[in-house]
Order: C-alpha cells, then sequence, then structure tokens
C-alpha cells in the first residue's frame, strides 16, 4: 500500500563568525584545554556577536537549505523553529524567520523541547506532512545559547555554542515499507521528574528574567548514556531491524565521551558517528541539522542508507528519528 513519506531534499547550516577557544575561556575562568578536550571533545565554539539573534541564523541556515534543495520560499507550506533561546517571550522565533524569508502565506511556529527541540519539530513536521496538512516543511534547530550561560561557572561555560541547522522536509509517495526513502519512524519520552538536573534559573512566570543554566553534570551524563543507547535500540526495533543495518548515527553533539559510550553500548565503530562537537560545542537544538549539514558537505550519506537521529535534552526530553537518505 502506498504511503505518505517526508524526505529531507536540503540541507543548510549557519554559525556565527565569532570563534571562542578553550584557551579564551581559560582566561576567564580557573580552567585549561586539557581538563575540556578530555571531558567532553570540545575544542571551540562559534559565539553570536552583540545584536546577532537566533533568528538571524536560523534565517541563514533555512536560506542555506532552500539553496540546496533547489526551492524558492514560495514552496515551502510551514516553518517549525526548535529553540530554547527565541528572539522574545513571544511571538514565535519562527514568525520572525517567515517575515526575514519573505514568507507570505502558511504558518510558522516555535517547539520548545530544548536539546532535543529539533528531533521533536521534524516529528511534528513529518506527522503535519503524513496527515496531509503540507507538503514542504522547513524544520530549523537554532540556538544562541551565549545568552543563557553564567560566564562565571566553568561547569556550564565551556559547554555550548551558537548556530543553527535547517533541513526541508518535503512529502513524496512511499510503498509504505523499510525500503521507502524518508522518515520511517519517530519516538519521543520526556520525563518532568529530572527537572533539576538541568534547567535555567529564570522565564516570565518565574523571575520574569532570561536566567542561567544550572547542570548537574554527572548525573546528566549518566541519563544521557542510557537513553542514547536505549532509544535507537528501540527505533530499530519497532522497525524490525538491527544495529547492523544502521548506516550512520547522527547524535545530539553534547560530550564527545557521551558520544565514545552510546557507540561502545551500541557497538558500533566511531566511523558511522557524526561528530561535530570538537567544532561546534552543545549547540542544543541546532546541534543535529548543524551534523547534518556538516556530513552533507562531506559526502557522507549516500542514497538508500539508514540514518538514525537522536537527542537528549532539559526536562528530560529524549527521542530519535530513523530516516532512509
Ligand atoms: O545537552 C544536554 C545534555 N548535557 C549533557 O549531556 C552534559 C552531560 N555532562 C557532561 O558532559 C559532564 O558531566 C561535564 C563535562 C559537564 C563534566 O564532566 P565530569 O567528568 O562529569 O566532571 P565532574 O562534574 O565530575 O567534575 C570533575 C572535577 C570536579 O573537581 P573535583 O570535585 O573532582 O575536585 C570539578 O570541580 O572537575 C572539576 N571541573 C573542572 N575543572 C576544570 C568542573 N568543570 C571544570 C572545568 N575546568 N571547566
Amino acid at each position: 500500500m502506498t504511503m505518505l513519506r517526508s524526505v529531507i531534499k536540503g540541507v543548510g547550516a549557519a554559525l556565527p563568525e565569532k570563534i571562542l577557544t578553550n584557551a579564551e575561556i581559560a582566561a576567564r575562568v580557573d580552567t585549561n584545554d586539557a581538563w575540556i578536550t578530555q571531558r567532553t571533545g570540545i575544542k571551540q565554539r562559534h559565539v553570536a556577536e552583540e545584536g546577532e539573534k537566533t533568528s538571524d541564523l536560523a534565517t541563514k541556515a533555512a536560506q542555506a537549505a532552500l539553496a540546496h534543495a533547489g526551492l524558492g520560499i514560495d514552496a515551502i507550506d510551514a516553518i517549525i523553529v526548535a529553540t530554547t533561546t527565541p528572539d522574545e517571550t513571544f511571538p514565535a522565533t519562527a514568525t520572525r524567520v517567515q517575515a526575514n524569508l519573505g514568507m507570505h502565506r502558511g504558518f510558522a511556529f516555535d517547539v520548545q523541547a530544548v536539546c532535543s527541540g529539533f528531533i521533536y519539530g521534524l516529528t511534528i513536521a513529518d506527522q503535519m506532512i503524513r496527515g496531509g496538512l503540507v507538503r514542504k516543511v522547513l524544520v530549523i534547530g537554532a540556538e544562541t545559547m551565549s545568552r543563557l550561560l553564567d560566564w562565571n561557572d566553568r561547569t556550564t561555560c565551556i559547554l555550548f555554542g551558537d548556530g543553527a541547522g535547517a533541513v526541508v522536509l518535503q512529502a513524496e509517495s512511499g510503498k509504505g515499507d523499510s525500503s521507502d526513502r524518508g522518515i520511517l519512524s519517530s519516538h519521543l519520552f520526556s520525563d518532568g521528574r529530572q527537572h533539576d538536573l538541568l534547567y535555567v534559573t529564570g522565564g516570565p512566570s518565574t523571575s520574569k528574567n532570561v536566567g542561567s543554566i544550572k547542570m548537574q553534570g554527572r548525573e546528566v551524563f549518566r541519563h544521557a548514556v542510557d537513553h542514547m543507547a536505549d532509544v535507537v535500540l528501540h527505533a530499530l526495533k519497532e522497525n524490525n531491524m538491527t544495529v547492523a543495518d544502521l548506516d550512520w548515527l547522527v547524535p545530539h553533539q553534547a560530550n564527545l565521551r557521551i558520544l565514545n559510550a552510546t557507540a561502545e553500548k551500541l557497538a558500533m565503530p566511531m566511523e558511522k558517528i557524526i561528530v561535530t562537537v570538537d567544532k561546534h560545542g552543545n549547540t542544543s537544538a541546532a546541534s543535529i541539522p548543524l551534523a547534518l549539514a556538516s556530513a552533507v558537505a562531506e559526502g557522507k550519506f549516500k542514497p538508500g542508507q539508514l540514518l538514525a537521529l537522536e537527542a537528549l535534552g532539559g526536562g528530560f526530553t529524549w527521542g530519535a528519528v530513523l530516516l532512509r537518505w
């Protein structure tokens, strides 16, 4: 039986020009390049200039994805921006991006699931496509995490970076089995009991300020290692597949040690895992589309290959998307 599938037709990335190295952070707080490299794998991150907004990065990534897909903005029915660092408390950053792109039809909205935001956004877009509401959607992950950092807290300020990545998702007809191109399945989870392990100290209905990130790193690390492997195994099982079927893992980029541990648990070689955390740091909802764009630029994915995208973030939220390139 034929069915609609959501296929990635284009990817794009945007990173602020300004690069902040570990040595530059070490000049501000009590840390050093060796500690950061050994504990996280991060060597540098991009940081937005004063006045450079999440919507600016999102717009550039979207333009790159449209160009890669060979499409104009008039072809797009909806825009989803996954972000935890919106330009303003309201309206949605996605509506600013819509205006920036010159899109005067359709609709645009934000999704907030912190580092899992892109997985959530992709899932919503896929459901809207398969439900027949839209045919082409821009799904963007965009963040200016630098705005949420306490630059005196060495346990968090070394970890995060700014950037945006985008994909154009398009409806295509498939056979309805796992040989189809496009998204095969999505799997979302959250557990609100874990709030205190990773959160921001502010917000409109609490402090009325933006606040800064607080994290119990070791605990988050433990949960991340558990869930990041499990959710991929769950996605594969739901499709009657095994790790042997997987060509590429595109994980949220939080810490190289988490990626190593996930690879080990899945018995996957690191060569099949896309790694950008060394260059970008943790860019929250932007990390997976940035990793996709980087892998595409390097010509890594071949048509027909099986990819698993996955993330864990504050909430906790976590999830995976299995797709055929
Ligand atoms: O995207 C959302 C998901 N987020 C994550 O996945 C982050 C998960 N957590 C992590 O990546 C790691 O837990 C961190 C990188 C945050 C920390 O690494 P760790 O190996 O868990 O270190 P730790 O927190 O256990 O700290 C070890 C030591 C401590 O000193 P003592 O108590 O052993 O004397 C820290 O005070 O390292 C110290 N430390 C630092 N030293 C130099 C903590 N931060 C730093 C630093 N530079 N920046």
